[in-house]
């Protein structure tokens, strides 16, 4: 299902730009080895979707089946992502996926500050290419991570922030909600919040 949300997102002439700024992100990265993440990985996560989104999701960082991908959210979590996007009437394609972390944290653990301090500034660059209306944080270490506020995920998650210039709204993490069904209806409300934003109306 495509609404006129899916419409709205093209940004048409801009996307080219975008596209072009987000390549030479990519290709400075290159065969990254600022951390040990490195020593580990099978591939790079990147990111995936439209470099013309006014919608971004960010995660944490890849997971096995993201690591052997080479791309964000493609394990059960993902399954679960791409969902709440297709109940919003959008598609993957129409909105962009990233993670905070770009290599695959050994066993899954939580990513370290070393790690993260290598790979911020590409973040912070990929987010400058793609000039989102609005970021939607996964999970606490994203909102945590993005926000530099230790405030946990319960308490954050349905209210506005602000990165850079940017509506983030912080909500729960697909996998989360796999172990905690019951979260999904407070995710649901934070995920309305954010496409009453993009059809333009003021949200509180
Ligand atoms: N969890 C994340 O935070 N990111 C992924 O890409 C996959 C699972």
């Amino acid at each position: 299902m495509r609404t006129e949300i899916a419409a709205m997102m093209a940004k048409g002439a801009e996307q080219n730009i975008s596209h072009d700024a987000l390549r030479q992100v990519r290709d400075e990265l290159g065969d990254c080895q600022r951390c040990k993440l490195h020593t580990g990985r099978i591939n790079i996560v990147f990111g995936v979707g439209n470099p013309a989104a006014e919608l971004v999701f960010i995660g944490e960082a890849p997971g096995f089946h993201e690591d052997k991908q080479g791309e964000p959210f493609v394990g059960k979590a993902g399954g679960l992502l791409d969902k709440m996007i297709d109940a919003m009437g959008l598609a993957r394609s129409d909105v962009y996926i990233l993670n905070i972390i770009k290599c695959r944290p050994p066993g899954n653990r939580d990513p370290e500050p070393d790690e993260m301090a290598a790979c911020e500034p590409f973040l912070i660059r990929q987010l400058a290419a793609l000039e989102p209306k609005i970021i939607v944080a996964l999970g606490r270490y994203a909102a945590q991570a993005l926000l530099r506020d230790t405030t946990g995920i319960t308490k954050m998650r349905g209210k506005w922030r602000t990165y850079q210039g940017v509506r983030v709204m912080p909500t729960f993490h697909p996998a989360y909600l796999l172990r905690n069904p019951a979260a999904k209806r407070p995710c649901w409300n934070d995920l309305q919040l954010v496409m009453a934003e993009l059809r333009g109306e003021s949200t509180p």
